[in-house]
């Protein structure tokens, strides 16, 4: 499963990129109010940190407004991914910009039956936001799996990128399901190196190695 790191922030990006585990990034009109940037300029510094697709959403709602701002967001840089919303124009946009060669995320999918739309568009990225979902008393996790069994019945090629991540356990349910990508809060992906066992191993190997009063050689 790739990970996407969800946010505008260059120094979580960054801090995430050199890992070596991130495989994206996706951005929003929320979180790039919230780093408080230009949209055209930190959407170029991401794409410049990180080689795999960075999501960029248009704001428009018609068609025709969103094929000129997506012309505009596409020249930023090639692993530029147009984000757009799961209407009528943003499915038309999408089918045009896919059929051109650019990637396409298709934003705010809330069923399955708006996931085989997307795929029917052509999208790269159907983005499903567990999180809101559950906050609304339905099951992100079921949608995943819904979306998972269609996209396998009909070989759909667009992938299962899971987001509105709030914890771990949505990413490992997501990865058992058998989704493409999961986009995640850098909280989240740092939530996964987490283990209380792990700590304690650590603590215990340290106490040990200093009692045999050695050290391995480092040059
Ligand atoms: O990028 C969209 C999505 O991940 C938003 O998450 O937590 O605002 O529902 P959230």
């Amino acid at each position: 499963m790739k990970f996407f790191v969800d946010t505008a922030d260059i120094a979580d990006i960054r801090e995430m990129a050199d890992t070596g585990l991130l495989d994206g990034v996706t951005t929003n009109p929320s979180l790039i109010a919230k780093s408080g940037r230009d949209f055209m300029e930190v959407t170029k510094e991401i794409c410049d940190i990180v080689d795999g697709p960075v999501s960029a959403e248009v704001v428009a709602l018609d068609h025709d407004t969103m094929m000129k701002e997506a012309e505009t967001l596409r020249k930023i840089a090639d692993n530029v991914c147009i984000k757009v919303p799961l209407t009528i124009d943003g499915l038309k946009t999408c089918k045009k910009l896919t059929g051109d060669g650019t990637q396409v995320n298709v934003t705010l999918c809330f069923s399955a039956n708006q996931s085989l739309l997307a795929a029917k568009a052509g999208a790269t990225f159907v983005s499903p936001f567990v999180g809101r979902h559950d906050d609304n008393g339905f099951d992100g996790m079921e949608l995943i799996a819904d979306i998972r069994q269609i996209y396998n019945n009909y070989n759909f090629g667009t992938e299962i990128l899971v987001a509105s991540v709030r914890n771990p356990v949505h990413v490992l349910k997501s990865a058992l399901i058998g989704a493409d990508v999961a986009t995640m809060p850098p909280a989240v992906i740092k939530g996964l190196f987490k283990h209380i066992l792990t700590d304690k191993g650590i603590e215990g190997f340290v106490a040990d190695w200093a009692k045999t009063g050695q050290s391995i050689p480092t040059q």
